[in-house]
């Protein structure tokens, strides 16, 4: 892109202070903002404009979640599903590490986290460790796809290599790259963090498919016969992965999806909870629960909206397929951005100070036809690390480490 035809773009969304520097850049750096400007997607921009418009929900009502009486009923035939599954091969883990973990403070990969006591114990290796439960239960490696963003690609792979993936087939890991946004001041116009340089953050954990396809995964999956795709965050120390029981709950129920969730701990809870939006499955935001629904009783007399998701999802990979045409919707959400300042210094806030621009995966699910909620016990399944300390903490997690086992 020439510098006219980028200034023209920048123009036409308001943006031409992203090239005030431009004279004092090398031709290098010249021509990578050049680049950066031509690939960034500044029509997303305008639609801070219009938030409320953004959130509008369609009418809730409950979804009933398969609930632990009849999955321990069950458990046999649900688990033979399940490692058959595995065993011919159709189902792969991805890892959602693209995030930046800005909540737990630490510059590294989330998944470098050290959480050992009496000897090292990263997240990453935690997450292998659950992982390979499953290997061995069913004898079969699964292929395990691990997406990252530009922030921390180099860390995590450079990572993950060092520790010869803790004990895990090289194969059978495959990374990707999820794609950027940029990222603005509340009033819409792009932060630089560098002078030849637009603030941008990953475009959210709502982007793996696409991203997934865009690297060139989706000829993997072909080519292994993949049917089944389970995706977990990189935080929930605890979470089982590729679970025979719940792949084959939600093949049995005939669903394109199934979704692992907890029983909330109180009604105010601040999880989103399954639920159906128009007839169709989805998630409503903890900040999007009115008091009545919170309120709301189920036909057994129990709280109507009770069971909040821990992202940890299995989606049928045919049906992701069918949404590639469409667009997710987007959601704008409050971050601290490094900036530069009026004066051309870098400033690192310590509270937000404007947007990131977010697809996030729980929009995939209102675009599928079917979802199985799928009830697990949180205190085995569920120590989510965001924060140092306090709720879903380094700490909390430890803790529920220690009660499942985990030597730290
Ligand atoms: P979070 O919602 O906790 O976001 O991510 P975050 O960016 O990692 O953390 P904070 O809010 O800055 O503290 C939930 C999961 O989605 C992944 C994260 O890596 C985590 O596994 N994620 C999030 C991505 O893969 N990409 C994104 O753009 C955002």
């Amino acid at each position: 892109m020439t510098f006219e035809v980028a200034k023209q773009k920048c123009e036409e969304y308001g943006q031409e202070h992203v090239l005030r520097y431009y004279n004092e850049l090398s031709s290098t750096e010249q021509e990578a903002l050049l680049t950066q400007i031509e690939q960034t997607d500044m029509s997303i921009l305008e639609k801070c404009k219009n938030m409320e418009e953004l959130v509008k929900k369609g009418e809730i009502s409950p979804l009933a979640a398969m609930e632990l009486d009849e999955i321990e009923t069950n458990k046999e035939s649900f688990t033979a599903i399940g490692i058959k599954a595995i065993q011919d091969g159709k189902i792969a883990a991805v890892l959602l590490a693209g995030g930046m973990g800005t909540r737990l403070g630490s510059d590294d990969p989330k998944g470098m986290y050290n959480i050992g006591e009496t000897k090292d114990l990263y997240i990453f290796e935690c997450l292998v460790n659950n992982l390979m439960d499953v290997v061995k239960q069913t004898g079969t490696w699964i292929h395990f796809f691990i997406m990252t963003s530009d922030k921390n690609n180099d860390a995590t792979i450079k990572f993950l290599t060092e520790h010869e993936f803790f004990g895990y087939k090289a194969e059978y890991i495959h990374f990707f790259k999820q794609e950027m946004a940029a990222a603005t001041d509340y009033s819409g116009k792009i932060y630089l963090e560098e002078k030849g340089k637009l603030s941008t953050s990953p475009n959210g954990n709502g982007g793996w498919f696409v991203s997934m396809k865009n690297a060139g995964l989706l000829e993997v999956v072909k080519r292994e016969g993949i049917e089944w795709l389970n995706i977990f965050a990189v935080d929930n120390v605890l979470q089982r992965i590729a679970d025979p029981c719940f792949i084959g709950a939600t093949l049995a129920r005939n669903c394109v999806v199934g979704a692992k969730v907890v029983r909330k701990n109180a009604p105010d809870e601040k999880v989103g909870v399954m639920c159906l939006e128009d007839g169709r499955p989805s998630i409503v935001e903890y900040y999007e629960l009115t008091e009545e629904l919170m309120n709301a009783k189920d036909t057994k007399g129990d709280p109507a909206y009770n069971f909040g998701v821990i992202l940890n999802y299995l989606f049928n990979e045919k049906a992701l397929e069918g949404l590639l045409d469409g667009s997710l919707p987007l959601h704008i959400v409050e971050k601290k951005i490094p900036y530069l300042n009026e004066a051309g210094e870098l400033v690192k806030p310590e509270e937000p100070n404007g947007y990131k621009y977010e697809n996030l995966v729980l929009d995939m699910i209102h675009q599928l036809d079917t979802c199985l909620p799928y009830e697990v016990v949180r205190e085995r399944e569920f120590a989510p690390i965001k924060n140092k300390t306090g709720v879903d903490s380094v700490e909390s997690a430890k803790a529920l480490l220690k009660q499942n086992g985990v030597v730290l």
